[in-house]
């Protein structure tokens, strides 16, 4: 029963083109994470992770392999495994090998050749299993393969603490959807990075060797070969911002001079020392988070971390009286 079926596709070249021209016009400039990622943003993703100073992707990988065994228990016979964000698929297969015969995998990447080469080695090494990879941005509603909906219950993993990216509203209402997606029976697995001292964050996120600089700067170069854009990469450098009050690190892309950049028909005039944000980074404690999660009708049910508590992940059950 190994197949690797259909690809899906949400993207309307206009709506996409005028996102980005809005927030680029707003007083304070702003661009979507989602622009890190194309081929080469994934590549050097994936190589970010293998950074000393990145903690992240390491301590969640060893919350994982330690605690895999009793996640596994929880997701239960037969579940339907939904991965918002799936990337190379690393993490999901420390829970693929525990799971008791799991029905479907749906890795949902708006990488697409990143997404489906993962997709297929999971199929390979994952005889059983049926793999099922959708290629849609998750932060607007699409749709779900049926599949899903005959497994005996189904599961959101959502590691990588890729829902910190989002404000908090935007986190609740991403949240809403998934609890929508589970329904009354069953459950998130969400990776979550937690608040820790300024300095671990500030490195993190402004490596030695400049691969974050680079992924930062792949956003530019995503936005030149997918809407025709002309920035030039070389005026712009890149900058990591803790800000404590939101409990956060921003990224941002400082422009070095006075420039214009055309994309389609529109010009975006963009001053010296200006800045683009393109990414949040939230970083929550576990009683934030969990009235976060209460907000969108979901329910702490366990919580794993780690022995710095650096990084957690965590259960989520729908609320039973909703
Ligand atoms: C931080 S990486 C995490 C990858 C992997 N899940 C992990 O934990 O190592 C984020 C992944 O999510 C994907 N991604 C980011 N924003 C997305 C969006 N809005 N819709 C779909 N995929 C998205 C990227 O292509 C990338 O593979």
């Amino acid at each position: 029963m190994t197949h690797t079926s259909h690809v899906r596709s949400s993207a309307a070249p206009d709506e996409v083109l005028e996102s980005v021209l809005r927030g680029l016009k707003k007083p304070e400039k702003e661009l979507s994470p989602v622009w890190f990622y194309d081929d080469h943003g994934s590549y050097l993703f994936d190589r970010i992770c293998e950074l000393p100073e990145y903690y992240l992707t390491r301590t969640e990988l060893a919350i994982m392999r330690e605690h895999a065994p009793e996640m596994a228990r929880h997701i239960g016979r037969g579940a339907a495994l939904v991965e918002l964000g799936s990337g190379t698929s690393a993490k999901t297969r420390l829970l693929l090998d525990h799971i008791d015969m799991p029905a479907t995998y749906v890795p949902v990447d708006i990488a697409r050749e990143y997404l489906l080469d993962a997709a297929g080695a999971i199929a390979r090494d994952y005889p059983e299993l049926h793999v099922i990879p959708v290629n849609a941005d998750f932060s607007q509603p699409f749709e779900l393969p049926i599949e899903v909906a005959r497994a005996s219950r189904c599961v959101v993993y959502f590691p990588g603490s890729t829902l910190g990216n989002f404000d908090r509203a935007e986190a609740a209402s991403l949240l809403s959807r998934i609890r929508g997606m589970i329904g009354r029976h069953g459950a998130a697995l969400i990776g979550i990075d937690l608040r820790k001292d300024a300095g671990v964050l500030r490195r993190a996120y402004n490596d030695a060797a400049g691969l974050t600089a680079a992924f930062n700067l792949n956003a530019l170069r995503h936005l030149n070969r997918k809407l025709g854009a002309d920035f030039d990469l070389e005026q712009f450098e890149h900058a990591a911002i803790w800000v404590e009050d939101k409990s956060r690190i921003e990224m941002h892309l400082i422009s070095k001079r006075d420039q214009r950049v055309h994309i389609g028909h529109a010009e975006v005039t963009i001053k010296r020392g200006e800045h683009i944000r393109t990414e949040y980074s939230h970083k929550y404690t576990l009683e934030d988070f969990a009235e976060l999660a209460e907000s969108a009708g979901l329910r702490v049910r366990e919580v794993w971390t780690d022995r710095n508590r650096y990084f957690s992940v965590q259960l989520l059950e729908p609320h039973t009286f909703q």
